[in-house]
């Protein structure tokens, strides 16, 4: 009994409505908020549904996300959401600290001034990540997220229409650096990597970058704290339009190709279309991580970061054949694809597929 109390669960459904996919994960969180993963079911996203990071028919979702809850048998009471990374603002801001007024009040009025859009649509919330001192001036460096009410609503809407006790609607942001806020143990790969030449980079900052379908999400975490969001409108499905386009197949034919070859270069013997996909996937990754190139240097230069020492990578495009050792090459840290990780205080029912982790950590970081 006392042992019952100890380690006590709540149990929940979370669920991330991708552009391609929604994820639907029963997951019991104990006190010590070690994980357990249930029961997960990933489903194709119904076309058209989600547009600017709204969903827009819940009717259908609905639909979709009830049929996987019944199937998988999951049995919790209480459900999460988790909306799309596209159209959310994330920003650091420094404010003058101003005497004689609460840390909130002077924070919540400056909000106007800094954000570049009408408050009154949007849902804004912040983070105090610490005070500094800039010459004579005390400043309020803040963590800022501002959601359109419009989208959000949507949501909402999704999570009454379950017949669970809605809990909360988050950002991918959040539920990300909530899953990284452990201890990630790298121990089986570091062998890998310590035997190839790096930056020996002493800090606790990482990188979580999330390749999705439609999106790319780049996340800073700074001693488990989120100090950088920015998503990039561009995701690995972009990769099959093109493949597409140039050799006149479907996209689930040129998907396939994609997910077969990936970055690896073609040789004399190879097919046409390796040589196609190599030619597609390359160009189009290179162009994606100059861009995340530009948020690390955004980051160090504009945002008082610090050096990245590690990178994680999750989504179902993270999977993308030769994807790490690419991003090795260019970053020179260590790139840990999360799905091949053993990691402490996350636990699968046993006959569940682990592979499929790295589609999974943001509806799992909810939870928390
Ligand atoms: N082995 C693989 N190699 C390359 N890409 C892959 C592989 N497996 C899956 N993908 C790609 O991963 C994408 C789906 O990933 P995911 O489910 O994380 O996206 P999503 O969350 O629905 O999208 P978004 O986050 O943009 O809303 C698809 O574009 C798919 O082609
Ligand atoms: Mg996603």
């Amino acid at each position: 009994m006392f042992l019952d109390l100890f380690m006590r669960k709540t149990s929940m459904v979370c669920i991330d409505v991708g552009y391609r996919n929604i994820k639907v994960v029963e997951v019991s969180v104990k006190k010590n908020n070690n994980i357990f993963i249930e029961n997960y079911g990933i489903v194709a996203t119904p076309e058209d549904c989600i547009k600017n990071g709204a969903i827009y028919d819940v009717e259908r979702v609905l639909r979709v996300i009830k049929t996987v809850i019944k199937e998988e048998g999951m049995k919790a009471k209480n459900a999460k959401i988790i909306m799309s990374g596209t159209n959310i603002i994330t920003r650091i801001y420094m404010i003058d600290k101003a005497e004689g007024e609460s840390e909130d009040f002077t924070i919540k009025n400056s909000m106007p001034n800094f954000l570049p859009v009408d408050i009154d649509n949007y849902r804004v919330d912040y983070k105090l990540l610490t005070t500094v001192r800039d010459k004579n001036q005390e400043k309020y460096k803040v963590f800022v997220t501002a959601v359109p009410r419009k989208i959000l609503e949507s949501y909402i809407e999704v999570l009454q229409g379950l017949d669970l006790k809605p809990l909360a609607v988050d950002i991918p942001a959040n539920s990300t650096a909530k899953f990284f806020n452990r201890d990630i143990y790298t121990k089986d790969m570091d062998e890998y990597y310590s035997k190839r030449k790096h930056k020996n980079v002493q800090s606790d900052t990482y990188a979580v970058l999330d390749f999705g379908s439609e999106t790319t999400i780049v996340n800073f975490l700074k001693d488990r704290v989120l100090e950088f969001n920015k998503v990039i409108l561009s995701g690995s499905s972009n990769i099959d339009n093109h493949i597409s386009n140039e050799m006149s197949i479907t996209l689930q034919e040129a998907e396939r190709i994609k997910k077969m070859y990936g970055m690896n270069p073609p040789n004399s013997l190879s097919k046409r279309e390796h040589v196609i996909a190599y030619g597609k996937v390359n160009t189009f990754i290179e162009r994606l991580v100059t861009q995340i190139v530009k948020c690390f240097e955004f980051y160090i230069e504009r945002c008082y970061g610090s050096q990245i020492s590690k990178i994680f990578i999750i989504g179902g495009g993270s999977q993308l054949n030769g994807l790490d050792q690419y991003l090795f090459s260019i970053f020179n840290v260590p790139v840990y694809p999360v799905g091949l990780l053993s990691l402490k205080g996350v636990e699968l029912r046993k006959n569940l597929d682990r592979e499929k982790l790295n589609y999974l950590i943001n509806s799992v970081g909810i939870s928390l």
